[in-house]
């Protein structure tokens, strides 16, 4: 028997057909209200808007969760909040043992406008000596990978680890932009567009500096 080799996103009694199924009728929903990034021949785009990451309307939104998969405040509590109670019974029966730091899981994404939810858990930040930037990265490659993994054309992160987990914004920016940069280039996958959603004005100017920014900065 051939191995799903999308099984290791998933948990206990799970295959990706299943989670496709559930989300046909979102598909259908984007058929008809038009709610996709245009593909095109441009290659895959990063951009950065302000707003609230739950009402993203793309395929994957990225959770900034806890190990747990429990509830949350900040980004996470506004996805479980609109996701409806669903999504804390799916992580739970699905991923009992949790989401250790810097991996990543994925669940239906619910009530929400996005079709799928990535759920990574992002470095505490104590002072940058403890791996914080390669686990930083590690998220979004991770997430990248299994949003690539399930088909994701539009994925949407938060600014992973810079709320309750105090990782410095700048700092975080320059990972998630130069670590998206370089999965989007480097990586076989289908997606078109990355949206780095900012919570507020100073958020996402961070972001359109590093996103200005020709190579690394
Ligand atoms: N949409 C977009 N961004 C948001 C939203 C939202 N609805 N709410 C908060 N943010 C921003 C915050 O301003 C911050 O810049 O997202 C960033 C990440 O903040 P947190 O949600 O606190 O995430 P993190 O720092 O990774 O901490 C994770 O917080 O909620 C708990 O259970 C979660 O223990 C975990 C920890």
């Amino acid at each position: 028997m051939t191995k799903n080799p999308l099984r290791r996103w998933f948990g206990r009694n799970e295959s990706v057909t299943e989670l496709g199924a559930r989300q046909s009728k979102k598909e259908e929903n984007d058929a008809n209200t038009g709610n996709h990034s245009s593909g095109g021949d441009t290659g895959p785009t990063i951009r950065a808007l302000k707003g609230d990451i739950a009402s993203q309307g793309v395929d994957v939104v990225v959770n900034a969760a806890n190990e747990r998969l429990g509830n949350g405040a900040g980004v996470a509590g506004a996805i479980i909040k609109a996701a409806g109670p669903g999504l804390l019974r799916e992580c739970a029966d699905r991923y009992p043992d949790g989401c250790p730091t810097g991996e990543a899981r994925i669940t239906g994404g619910h009530d929400l406008p996005a079709k799928w939810i990535v759920h990574t858990v992002g470095p505490q930040w104590s002072d940058g000596t403890n791996g914080e930037p390669e686990l930083l990265a590690d998220c979004y490659r991770n997430s990248l990978q299994a949003a690539a993994e399930i088909g994701a054309r539009t994925v949407a992160f938060p600014a992973i680890s810079t709320g309750i987990f105090h990782y410095p914004r700048e700092d975080a920016a320059r990972v998630a932009v130069s670590t998206i940069r370089k999965f989007l280039t480097q990586s076989d996958h289908g997606i078109n567009e990355v949206i780095l959603v900012a919570y507020d004005c100073e958020q996402l100017t961070i972001y359109e500096r590093f996103l200005e920014a020709e190579g690394d900065e």
